[in-house]
């Protein structure tokens, strides 16, 4: 009996010590953070796929240092299973706090509720999961992706206010499953949608690289010689639509209207150049308010469920006015 008692007790010891070492500020424990005050973040990041995502990268690494987090860094290389095992990676080191952004939105419930019962609080920063048990993360920090597409179809509707003759539109969307592939289509859609004359011709994933952008913008172009407008979801799949269009002897920007998302250097430029007619803003600078939630949620304070992040839009003559501040 005593020995029974005597296991029990060494039981109980065991799982208190374990806590304390995993750190983690999962709701229903109280926040560790490697008993000296100092915080571990895992990151997953999606990969290198555009510029938006280089200055992510960027503002992820160095607002780690400013706020003194240590930082644990991966890239996942656009492959959802290699954020998984990021994840668990991170889950076995029993860091404080893991923060990724989701390559696709489904397919987290398992991993997540890994993170959970190991007591370590997760945060989604820049795309969200499509999880019922929103328990599962503390915070989604991040773009409102709808609105950028409503911004979008909204731009289009004011340039074709006037006429009656049916525009040709093609669409580059991004990677396929993605929050923000399927939210920019869905927002632009939802405006858009309300007036016959608008219609998609064609739309197809360049998966947000310059490389598969310029591919499958040749191939629309192949496909259909009376393209009136391009909405991409991203500048890097617009940039190389714009190479396969100037390839086909076409006009960016005067024959095909562009339209696209993020607002990087590169981006900006081309819309100063005018090649580009519009942009919608996504903002990939959410370093500094990732660490600020990050401390939060490891001392166990609570935190908005979501932090939208502020973005604006861009004409030509904006970009021209904004490109010498860009910081990216
Ligand atoms: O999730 C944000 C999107 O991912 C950016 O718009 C795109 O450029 C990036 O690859």
């Amino acid at each position: 009996m005593l020995k029974r008692i005597s296991t029990l007790v060494l039981a109980g010891l065991t799982a208190v010590t374990l806590a304390g070492c995993g750190g983690g500020g999962g709701g229903d424990t109280s926040a560790s953070s490697g008993g000296d005050g100092s915080i571990t973040m895992g990151f997953s990041q999606v990969g290198a796929e555009s510029g938006w995502r280089t200055a992510n990268t960027k503002s992820v690494q160095e607002s780690a240092k400013t706020a003194g987090i240590t930082l644990k860094f991966s890239d996942a290389q656009q492959k959802q299973e290699n954020q998984i095992k990021a994840i668990r990676s991170y889950i076995q080191q029993k860091v404080d706090v893991i923060a990724f952004s989701p390559v696709v939105e489904s397919g987290w419930d398992t991993v997540l509720k890994e993170a959970q019962n190991a007591k370590i609080p997760v945060i989604l920063t820049d795309r969200a999961v499509d999880s019922k048990d929103t328990s599962l993360y503390k915070t989604f920090l991040g773009s409102d992706f709808v609105e950028e597409g409503r911004k979008a179809g909204t731009w289009l509707l004011e340039e074709y206010k006037s006429g009656t003759d049916p525009v040709n539109i093609v669409e580059l969307q991004g990677t396929t499953g993605s929050a923000p592939a399927n939210d920019r289509k869905a927002g632009f859609q939802e405006v858009i949608g309300g007036e016959a004359k608008f219609k998609v011709i064609a739309s197809q994933t360049g998966d947000f690289t310059r490389a598969k952008g310029k591919e499958v913008m040749e191939a629309f172009l192949k496909a259909h010689p009376d393209i009136d407008v391009l909405y991409a979801h991203n500048d890097d799949m617009g940039l190389g639509a714009i190479e396969a269009i100037e390839g086909a002897g076409k006009v960016p920007g005067k024959d095909i209207k562009i339209i696209t998302v993020d607002a990087v250097k590169d981006g900006m430029q081309a819309l100063a150049d005018g090649k580009i007619n519009y942009i919608v803003e996504c903002s990939p600078l959410l370093g500094p308010q990732l660490m600020d939630l990050a401390k939060k949620v490891v001392k166990g304070e609570s935190v908005p469920a979501r932090v939208v992040t502020e973005e604006t839009t861009f004409t030509q003559e904006q970009a021209k006015a904004a490109l010498p501040q860009r910081q990216y």
